[in-house]
């Protein structure tokens, strides 16, 4: 069975309480469910992970390699700063799939920038909570 990980980077912790006029009210333990289903579903194994923390995120990016086939990350904030989670993501070689929930080129200007896409191998962002679906659909249809 392939093995994916779902990153989930600072303050996603806070999703149905936190601007809910733009991440709406669904919490992290809801979307932790809906991604669950649909693995089982499309047959992949998977692990849901939230860190606060840019370094907890780098260890866990590099502990997945081997152990995983792909890795989901929706980076939070660090999306459009943090040049040594995009190193780490690039470092270990998986392919990885970005997901926000927002549409992140439609927000202010300085969301519009990910430094982690490019080595990505795509986006998803503006579905809400089912851009995690999606990336799990883009997760099995490129492991096939
Ligand atoms: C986000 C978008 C980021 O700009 C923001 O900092 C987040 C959430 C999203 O899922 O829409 O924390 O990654």
């Amino acid at each position: 069975m392939r093995k994916v990980l779902v990153i989930n980077g600072p303050n996603l912790n806070l999703l149905g309480t936190r601007e809910k006029d733009v991440y709406g009210a669904v919490t992290l333990a809801d979307i932790e469910a809906m991604v669950n289903a649909k693995a089982q579903e499309l047959s992949l194994a998977l692990d849901f992970i939230q860190s606060n923390h840019e370094g907890v995120i780098i260890d866990k990016i590099h502990e997945a390699r081997g152990k995983y086939d792909v890795l989901i990350i929706n980076p939070g904030a660090y999306t459009h700063y943090s040049i040594a989670i995009r190193d780490a993501i690039k470092a270990v070689e998986l392919p990885a799939i970005e997901v926000h929930l927002s549409n992140i080129h439609a927000r202010e200007e300085f969301r519009s920038k990910s430094v982690t896409a490019p080595v990505c191998v795509g986006q998803i962002s503006g579905f809400g909570s089912f851009s995690y679906i999606l990336a799990l659909h883009a997760a099995a249809g490129m492991v096939k």
